[in-house]
């Protein structure tokens, strides 16, 4: 057992006053290296923390010499007495603070290079050094809290599961394409010559189909992978909560849910966040928060003026409230000192989203000062100063276009400001259900519409009959949650009965044969018994991301990929031999060169 003849007794960071005058061996990595007067201190650290060990030449010569050749992140373990530290050299900052280690017997078990960034703590490092050589930014403390704090939720969910009779079901990987809105990625089949798998972006049909199989209660803490453009809080390879539950309408999958997140706060961060969570419907989501994520921590919402300009001479807002576009205004309360730089860098934020200008007025004590007043009469602008709720030292915006882009410019105005003004507490974890989603969303793109969630999400039995003859008026039984602005999961009640999943795919301009073709066993499976059922998936690297107050999702995930789908640390994608394309009878034709 052990190494060397050691084996080990406690980890580092666990020793504590109540282990003195004990013999402890421990194994870790040297941190710190100080000389005080010929006695050497050595900060020896594990993944439990680091505790302080001590070579003295009156105790022992030969570990004393052997100690001076010690260099920081040389592998070595120890054997020693715990005592307390003396008078004067405690460290109340560290749990091991109290005592130190004298050090038997030493055994060095690996030098080290010198490392290409210090791992003591947190200092700022080039992230892409930091993952060519993550095994050593994994070694930062940081990092290990991190990693363990992601196990301990991740098992949290397990257990809160396993107690209310789901059963965690492995699905495939290479499998067929399940479409969640993105891209797959693809892999080649060597068998069957010329024809591909591509990797779930969801265990969605698989689950389904679990609950034909009669399993009722499935869940699994798996990969997905997306193809497609990457931000801060999303990777091509991720990991969700996926869970699928039969003869339950939406409170049921909500009550569960509810109950994990119960669950992974108490056991990472000991907080107790009280459900029922809130909730919303889309339409009034975006109506006061421009987004279908609302960040409810702070109020500045939006305010509706279409018909207020539908009146108005500034042509601007008549025309677009009167051809069915939308004006919306946002009151950036006490903003009146925005400076003319930082409303045209609001302007700048908001043409991002499509927006061609963004109106505002300041209210001053006995004056409005904007350069659009002149086109309203006192009426008109009383009726909005009211609408927006406006006093003396107040910023209103405005943004006049259709509805897509008044809600996703004025959602992000809001949110910049809210940064601005500091209204956002990271120590607040608000939860919000969105729900009542519409069923379709209209691609200009496709020129057709496109599910909303994906296509398997039943329509509100109310509004089955709009279908076909009004797809854009169906509501789905979908429903998101999300946390201080993220979406860190949804799901919804599925479609059960064939017939309805056939008249879907139609409504997506899905010919039947396409349909058989790509989702035809799901349509089989639908014939035969299938129970009702719904289910939802959260994302496990978003939560964990908001818990540990990250700021990029790469933070939370042990060897993670570059926004450009790039693993620094094994180079991967990389080139393959000639021979295993051959074997694939694939060719690589000339690469596009990047824009
Ligand atoms: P959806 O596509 O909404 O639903 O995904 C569920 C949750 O997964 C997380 N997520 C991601 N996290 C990191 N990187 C990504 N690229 C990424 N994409 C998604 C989000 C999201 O809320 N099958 C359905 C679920 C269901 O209907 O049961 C699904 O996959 O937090
Ligand atoms: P203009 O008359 O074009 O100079 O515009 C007057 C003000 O209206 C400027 O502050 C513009 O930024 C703003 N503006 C122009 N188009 C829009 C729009 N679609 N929505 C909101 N404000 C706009």
């Amino acid at each position: 057992m052990g190494v060397d003849g050691l084996v080990r007794t406690d980890y580092c960071g666990n020793i504590r006053t109540s282990d003195i005058d004990n013999e402890v061996t421990l194994f870790g990595w040297v941190q710190n290296w100080r000389d005080h007067g010929g006695v050497i201190f050595i900060d020896l650290k594990d993944r439990e923390g680091i505790v302080q060990i001590v070579f003295d030449p009156s105790v022992n010569e030969k570990n004393h010499k052997q100690a001076s050749k010690l260099r920081s992140q040389y592998c070595i373990g120890i054997k020693g007495r715990v005592r307390h530290r003396p008078e004067g050299t405690v460290n109340p900052n560290l749990k091991t603070g109290e005592v130190e280690v004298v050090v038997d017997e030493l055994k060095v078990f690996s030098q080290s290079d010198i490392l290409p960034f210090p791992v003591e703590e947190y200092v700022n490092v080039n992230e892409e050094i930091r993952l060519k050589y993550r095994y050593l930014d994994l070694r930062k403390p940081r990092m290990q809290k991190n990693i363990i704090t992601r196990y301990k939720g991740a098992f949290a969910v397990r257990k809160y599961l396993d107690s209310q009779g789901f059963i965690d079901i492995e699905t495939p990987i290479l499998t067929k394409s399940t479409p969640e809105g993105a891209r797959d990625f693809l892999v080649p089949s060597r068998l069957s010559q010329g024809k591909f798998y591509a990797l779930p972006q969801s265990p969605q049909l698989f689950k389904q189909l679990l609950m034909v199989s009669g399993f009722d209660r499935y869940y699994q803490i798996t990969k997905c992978f997306r193809d497609e453009d990457l931000r801060a809080d999303r990777q091509p390879e991720f990991t969700q909560i996926d869970l699928e539950m039969s003869f339950v309408a939406e409170d049921d999958v909500m009550a569960v849910t509810e109950g994990i997140i119960e669950s992974i706060f108490k056991e990472t961060l000991g907080i107790d966040v009280k459900p029922p969570f809130k909730r919303i419907k889309y339409q009034e989501a975006m109506d006061r928060f421009g987004s279908d994520k609302p960040d409810m921590r702070f109020s500045l919402e939006l305010k509706n003026l279409t018909d207020i300009a539908k009146t108005a001479d500034f042509k601007v807002f008549n025309s677009v409230a009167n051809s069915g576009g939308l004006v919306y205004g946002l009151n950036a309360t006490g903003c009146i000192n925005f400076s003319r730089k930082e409303i045209d860098d609001l302007t700048n934020l908001v043409a991002i989203y499509g927006a061609k200008g963004l109106a505002w007025i300041k209210v001053k004590e006995n004056e409005l000062q904007s350069p659009i007043v002149k086109f309203f009469g006192r009426e008109q602008m009383d009726s909005i100063l009211k609408a927006l709720n406006a006093k003396p030292g107040d910023l209103l915006f405005f943004v006049a276009d259709k509805p897509k882009v008044v809600y996703d410019a004025l959602g992000a105005l809001r949110l910049e400001i809210a940064k601005r003004l500091k209204l956002t507490d990271k120590n607040e974890y608000n939860f919000v259900w969105v729900t009542d989603f519409p069923l379709f969303e209209w691609s200009d793109e496709e020129n057709r519409f496109e599910a909303m969630h994906h296509p398997f999400t039943s329509p509100i039995a109310e509004d089955l009959e709009y279908l076909e003859s009004d797809p854009a008026k169906v509501r789905a039984r979908a429903y998101d949650i999300t946390l201080n602005g993220v979406e860190i999961g949804g799901g919804s009640i599925r479609i059960h009965r064939s017939d309805v999943q056939e008249r879907m795919f139609r409504a997506l301009n899905i010919k039947d044969e396409e349909a058989k073709a790509k989702f035809g066993f799901l349509i089989e499976a639908l014939k035969f018994g299938a129970p009702p059922h719904g289910g939802i998936a959260l994302g496990l690297d978003r939560i964990m991301t908001l818990i540990l107050k990250e700021e990029s999702i790469r933070d939370v995930i042990a060897f993670p990929k570059t926004q450009k789908g790039v693993c620094m640390l094994t180079d991967a994608p990389n080139d393959v031999d000639v021979k295993q394309l051959n074997e694939l009878s694939l060719k690589v034709l000339k690469k596009k060169t990047e824009k």
